[in-house]
């Protein structure tokens, strides 16, 4: 099944003076692939990811997400969507640094007004066990290190079970070990969950661990 489906996309940014961010970018993601984009600086990496992950609209061309042209979604049907089907990690984690591990974890909940039930609760813990931080759940996240700020992003972006997982240059601050723990931890979600993974990295040795390489120059697929 495919679970991204991209058809002669363009992405043009700009009114009165345009930048084309993304020619006729055509692509097809099945379900369990763990994909990677590599690329230079300004090729349209991030502007293609937020286009799939329906932060950002293409300019012309379609955009399918699990079978759903969503160019038919209104912004609520949108948003749900985007809150039930994809998780994101950026390189910044964004967490708050007040608040604790487990409370960032539960945050799409306390954003989106939903009551956090015993078994969401539950379930948050079981993705803090499985990012390796279960004991730190109750600890500020402020005060935990980059590469454990960046798990308990994860686990955050797991929390609502989403079918696809985007992330932009997740490891871009971490060092050498977590980089791979963090590689390693998606691995692991991939195969126990088969969700769909698409990540943009400058990291070759990543890149070449992933089930396929997209390569963007000047917004174009090359390879
Ligand atoms: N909001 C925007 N407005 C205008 N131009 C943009 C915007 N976002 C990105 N661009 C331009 O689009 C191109 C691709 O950017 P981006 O997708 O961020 O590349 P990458 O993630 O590969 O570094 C660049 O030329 C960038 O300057
Ligand atoms: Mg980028």
């Amino acid at each position: 099944m495919k679970v991204i489906e991209l058809y002669n996309v363009n992405k043009i940014y700009g009114k009165d003076i345009k930048t084309q961010a993304l020619y006729d970018i055509t692509l097809n993601v099945e379900k369990g692939e763990f994909v990677s984009i590599i690329g230079q600086s300004g090729s349209g990496k991030s502007t293609l990811l937020n286009i799939v992950g329906t932060l950002d609209k293409a300019s012309t061309g379609s955009v399918s997400i699990n079978g759903k042209d969503i160019s038919s979604l209104n912004k609520k049907d949108l948003a749900d969507l985007r809150n039930k089907e994809i998780g994101f990690v950026f390189q910044f984690h964004y967490l708050l640094p007040e608040f604790t591990v487990l409370e960032n974890v539960l945050m799409p909940y306390e954003i989106s007004g939903m009551k956090v039930s015993k078994a969401v609760k539950d379930h948050a813990i079981e993705l803090l066990n499985l990012v390796g931080l279960k004991n730190y759940m109750n600890k500020y996240a402020g005060n935990l290190s980059g590469g454990q700020q960046q798990r308990t992003a994860i686990a955050r972006a797991l929390i609502n079970n989403p079918s696809i997982v985007l992330a932009d240059e997740p490891t871009g601050n971490l060092d050498t070990k977590s980089t791979r723990e963090v590689y390693e931890l998606f691995r692991d979600i991939n195969t126990n969950m088969k969700t769909t993974f698409m990540i943009i990295t400058h990291d070759n040795r990543i890149a070449e661990k992933t089930d396929r390489v997209i390569e963007i120059s000047d917004g174009r697929i090359i390879n």
